[in-house]
């Protein structure tokens, strides 16, 4: 097989085979192909398209490219959940404990994170004591007894993504449907998922900015779980400014213990019901969506989600007494609040550019390498609809520096307010099945 014919083959306009494709992913995975190559044939899909057959080949072949984790020793059908990512997602934090608390075993790999707020990863590291590097004996120990446990990513998962993911950085070819729904699928399956539950973000603060950009990405997600046997549901969510409250490491655990106790920001609790519901299905834990919804709100308001949260804690070595004082996690020294400048309803808060601001107190990473501060972030106390008076505060600014001159011009500039009442936008768009 040569590489020039499959490129040749792409550009126009055929479908490759599945030994085509799996050529493809394994000789340039071992540098066989060169990435001037690759970048042709990742320009070639761009313009062309993959069929569905092609998407689950393609996937399949990035998951079959480095190590697959093995959860078989873990009972029950493992839900993994992933979200396109936004500013402040605190989901998983919640998501966890609470599905975890009906039943649902959550044996979770998570990354640290890169952008605006640190990963899940980085989010728990502010509790202290908790260890994030647990041996897989454990892991699966813990998951069978507790129903769930988070480790740090490790091992060579999808090597080829990661190699693939780099070149189309630099090549314009990132903003393609079929590269990125298995660049995606491919690490939940090589994670070991059995079923999947995406949040697909739309709006100023996400990947995909437009609805209908967003629904076919879930689309094609959806329809590659479909072919490669992992049940997959797609929940299609707003993303036009910040979710919940807290943007921030322990500002966003803080506010997960809210949330939990059933006393956390609306959009965010009504979010975390969904996806969590839609888990709790693939899970086999309800027999229907509508049960899978009561049984998560029995658990938060029994209490329930909360004690998982704490004996998940306590398990990996952490203080679980944050959950009932969360002054026991890391503060930071100065604390601002932004005020209206004038009466009037906000009308927009610009997502990405109250993620930066976060990034720059130091709440995010700007490279793989840097540290960040987990006490630093934001509190939205104001969001899309409320009404302010002059003189409000707008937001409450966590900082370890005494000048935040840069990041209070951020956020004014992110706030808009208007004279006039504004209807929020829906935060559930569409949820889409296999
Ligand atoms: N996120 C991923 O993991 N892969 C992509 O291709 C795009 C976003
Ligand atoms: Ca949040």
């Amino acid at each position: 097989m040569r590489m020039v014919d499959i490129i040749e083959k792409k550009r126009d306009g055929h479908e490759l085979s599945k030994e085509e494709i799996y050529f493809v992913v394994k000789d340039y995975t071992k540098g066989e192909i060169p990435d001037y190559q690759m970048s042709a044939l990742a320009m070639a899909i761009y313009f062309k398209d993959m069929t569905t057959t092609e998407r689950v080949h393609l996937t399949m072949a990035m998951v079959e490219s480095g190590d697959q984790i093995d959860l078989s020793d873990i009972n029950g059908i493992k839900v993994d959940k992933h979200s396109t990512g936004g500013v402040g997602d605190t989901t998983t934090l919640i998501l966890a404990p609470l599905v975890a608390a009906v039943g649902v075993p959550v044996a979770k790999m998570s990354g640290r994170g890169l952008g605006h707020t640190g990963g899940t990863i980085d989010k728990l590291e502010s509790i202290d004591g908790f260890k994030v590097e647990i041996d897989s004996e454990t892991f699966n120990r813990l998951v069978n007894e507790n129903k769930i446990a988070v480790v740090g990513q490790s091992g060579n998962l999808t090597p080829a993504d990661k190699k693939l993911y780099g070149l189309r950085d630099v090549t314009a070819t990132v903003n393609s449907i079929p590269l990125i729904a298995s660049s995606i699928m491919s690490k939940k399956i090589a994670s070991g998922a059995d079923a999947i539950v995406l949040d697909v973000k739309t709006g100023s603060g996400a990947f995909m900015k437009d609805l209908e950009e967003a629904k076919a990405l879930a689309e094609a997600m959806v329809q590659i779980g479909k072919g490669s046997g992992r049940n997959t549901i797609a929940v299609i969510s707003d993303m036009s400014q910040p979710l919940g409250f807290a943007i921030g490491n322990a500002l966003e655990v803080k506010e997960a213990i809210d949330t939990l106790k059933g006393e956390g920001p609306a959009d965010l609790h009504e979010l975390c019901l969904t996806l969590g519901s839609q888990m709790v299905y693939l899970s086999g834990v309800a027999s229907s969506i509508e049960e899978g919804r009561t049984m998560l709100e029995e658990a938060i308001t029994t209490g329930k989600a909360l004690e998982t949260f704490k004996t998940f804690i306590s398990a990996q070595g952490g203080d679980a007494s944050v959950v009932d004082n969360p002054t026991k996690l890391p503060t930071a020294a100065y604390t601002f609040e932004i005020e209206a400048k004038e009466d009037g309803y906000v009308s927009e808060i610009v997502a990405d550019e109250i993620g930066i601001a976060a990034s720059i107190l130091g709440a995010g990473r700007t490279t793989k390498e840097s540290t960040i501060d987990l006490a630093v972030g934001l509190v939205l106390n104001k969001k899309v609809g409320d009404k302010v008076h002059k003189g409000e505060s707008l937001v409450t600014v966590y900082s370890n520096h005494e000048s935040v001159a840069s990041v209070v011009e951020r956020i004014d500039r992110s706030y808009h307010i208007v004279k006039n009442k504004v209807e929020s936008k829906p935060l559930v768009y569409d949820i889409i099945y296999g």
